[in-house]
């Protein structure tokens, strides 16, 4: 059992959004945008990840951006010149919204040079981050701000110390899709487990679990020297789940815990995630809902 550390650890207060991918299943519409910046409804991707991070209280937040960085700076940027015109015309609303994305946390940014992998991309926040705890969230995972689970990892950090991720249990037909996580059940915890082992996307039919990883991570600053050491793995690149399978077994920055997320998520990299997404965020948005719902109805009931 994870010896109790309540009072030792230090906060976690920072937030790192690797955005570096090349998103290779959403192109073309990727070659020059990053598919962070995706819309959701009205909103991109990224801005939900950005609003989670704030709400769970880490308000200082850096992304990880690659080529194409420019989209994501200037949507966390003031845009003077739209605020101006929005202004004179009165248009308080909108006004508003544009304001919003500027306001909701200190933005930082650092570069991946080359797109090593997502191990390689927390690996560039070293230097924001340094001695600290800090929580990574994937920009093109969403999790339903109704279904809070970062604030629940923090706490888990704050009680066991070391590092904690987010899983969900999958049909074990889709588990070469993930990191997948050995887990041991414990004695006090309904929704936490203590994580033995882990392997990134195994090949079909060899997954030790039903258990797989999502875009959520609280991690001890210790992985940085994890991941310095940790060579290039599956698809040739620097995977978080090989460190955190160091971590898991012994090494510093560890022990990890795995919280046990039941709630609404959806993967916006991937198309038909993504769809699903914005037509259930279209459904429940007071605006637009009602007559989207109408015609989704008469949609289904007359052409599927
Ligand atoms: P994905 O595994 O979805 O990879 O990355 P990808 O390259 O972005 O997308 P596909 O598979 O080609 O469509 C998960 C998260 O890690 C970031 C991505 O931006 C995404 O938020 N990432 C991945 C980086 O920041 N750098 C990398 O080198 C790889």
């Amino acid at each position: 059992m994870s010896a109790h550390v309540s009072n030792t650890v230090e906060p976690v207060v920072k937030a790192v959004i690797p955005a570096a991918g090349l998103g290779t299943r959403f192109l073309p519409a990727t070659k020059a945008t990053p598919k962070e910046m995706l819309p959701l409804v009205d909103k991109p991707a990224i801005q939900y990840v950005v609003e989670e991070a704030a709400s769970a209280g880490l308000s200082d937040v850096l992304l990880i951006t690659g080529r194409n960085k420019r989209a994501l700076e200037d949507h966390f940027d003031r845009a003077h010149e739209l605020e101006a015109l929005l202004a004179a015309k009165g248009d308080h609303q909108r006004l508003s919204l544009v304001h919003e994305s500027s306001s909701l946390a200190t933005v930082h940014y650092a570069r991946q040079g080359d797109p090593l992998g997502l191990g390689h991309a927390v690996l560039c926040a070293q230097a924001h981050v340094a001695d600290n705890p800090f929580a990574v969230l994937l920009g093109d995972d969403l999790i339903d701000p109704r279904d809070p689970l970062l604030s629940r990892m923090v706490a888990v950090r704050q009680r066991y110390g070391g590092s904690v991720i987010a899983l969900t249990e999958v049909p074990e037909d889709r588990m070469h899709l993930y990191g997948c996580a050995v887990t041991t059940p414990l004695a006090d915890e309904d929704d936490v487990l203590r994580v033995n082992s882990l392997v990134e996307k195994p090949a079909p039919g060899t997954a030790p679990s039903r258990y797989a990883l999502i875009g959520r991570y609280v991690l001890d600053p210790a992985v940085f020297e994890v991941l310095r050491a940790t060579p290039p793995g599956r698809g040739g690149e620097i995977q978080l789940t090989d460190a955190l399978q160091a971590l898991a077994v012994g090494g510093a920055g560890g022990p990890v815990h795995g919280v046990v997320f039941t709630g609404r998520r959806y993967d916006t990299g991937d198309r038909s995630d993504y769809l699903r997404a914005t037509v259930r965020l279209a459904c429940e948005r007071e605006d637009l809902g009602p007559d989207f719902r109408r015609w989704l109805r008469n949609f289904v009931a007359t052409e599927l």
